[in-house]
């Protein structure tokens, strides 16, 4: 019988490294060591030893239990083990590696020159004002000299929200609503989103404008020349050429349309100048008297002058940027040049 109880242990221990899974290890555990288990079963025949025998037998197979039970209680923990090391080893992280950088977000390209505008002005004693981009009728049209029906209307093609509701198509009004609640004298300067029903490779529904405004006692058309002159002399360099060119705005009289000489060809005549060697760059003038008469202002005792630009254009002349929609696609490629 103790020879059986020897069998038994030289069995159990042949199988142990075979069992290489927690189920198979507790499938072994069950199979020896449960209550059904072979060992179990053995120690039941206990009646069958003789008396003289029996304490032999009962100690030999408590110590193959015993030794069975630690023997799987250790396979069990290296199993474990093993299984942490394989994670830690899964998860481990090359330090000597080059790291790999945050890439450092910028300011975009139409925010840049919006700023370096406001910038120049500021210096110039122009406050930034901003105002609402959804505008009544009145302050986007009729206060600034274009009634209803007005062919002038037709200057600026309109987004309507409702009647008498409309996307601004300018940042003007932005001057009516500060003249409205300030009295002269005026310096401001309104940057912001317009919007225009327009759509090709130099317009987009939306753009940026920035407009300008100011209004004192004894301001003169040259006042305007001189700021214009000195504002586009930073923006572009000292060298250029500009020329004033007779305009019409129906909020300002007389008005000029501002021109540089062709950036990209120096104006021998090019695809972007439309060979005319000259590009317009802002429209300007004197505060037509009307316009004051609305906000109450008193156009025998002050003058004025106004501007207005679209940033974009500044942005592609100043950059060389052919295509105006490249502004919105916000292709990294593209945005990170700037
Ligand atoms: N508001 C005009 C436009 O958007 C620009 C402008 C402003 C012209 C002020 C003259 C004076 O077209």
């Amino acid at each position: 019988m103790l020879k059986t109880l020897d069998e038994l242990e030289k069995e159990a221990i042949l199988e142990l490294p075979g069992a290489t899974s927690e189920d198979a290890l507790n499938e072994l555990r069950t199979r020896y060591l449960g209550r059904k288990g072979l060992l179990t079963q053995m120690l039941r025949q206990i009646s069958t030893v003789t008396a003289a025998e029996k304490p032999l037998f009962g100690k030999r197979s408590n110590e193959i239990k015993e030794s069975l039970a630690h023997a799987i209680d250790d396979a069990l923990e290296m199993l474990k083990a093993s299984r942490k090391d394989q994670v830690l080893l899964k998860e481990t992280i090359d330090v000597t590696l080059p790291g790999r950088g945050v890439r450092l977000g910028r300011l975009h390209p139409v925010t840049r020159v919006s700023q370096e505008i406001c910038r120049i002005f500021s210096r110039m004693g122009f406050n930034v004002v901003e105002g609402p981009e959804v505008e009544t009728d009145y302050y986007n049209f009729e206060a600034l000299n274009i009634p209803k029906d007005h062919p002038a209307r037709d200057m600026q093609d309109t987004f309507y929200v409702e009647d008498n509701i409309v996307l601004r198509t300018h940042t003007s009004p932005v001057q009516i609503r500060t003249m409205e609640k300030m009295k002269p004298p005026v310096r401001i300067l309104s940057p912001g989103r317009v919007y225009r029903p327009d759509s090709d490779v130099s317009h987009t529904p939306m753009f940026h404008q920035v407009e300008g405004l100011m209004v004192d006692k004894g301001i003169t058309f040259g006042d305007l020349k001189g700021t214009l002159t000195y504002f586009l002399r930073q923006i572009f360099g000292a060298d250029i050429l500009l020329r004033f060119r007779p305009s019409f705005f129906p909020f300002t009289e007389p008005s000029a349309e501002v021109d540089l000489r062709c950036v990209m060809c120096t104006g021998k005549g090019c695809r972007v100048c439309g060979q005319s060697g000259w590009l317009e760059i802002l429209g300007s003038g004197m505060v037509d008297p009307a316009v004051f008469e609305n906000v109450g202002y008193d156009p025998e005792e002050v003058t004025g002058f106004a501007f207005g630009l679209g940033v974009e254009r500044i942005a592609m002349l100043k950059y060389g940027i052919s295509d105006i929609r490249l502004f919105f696609e916000n292709d990294g490629r593209f945005l990170e040049q700037f």
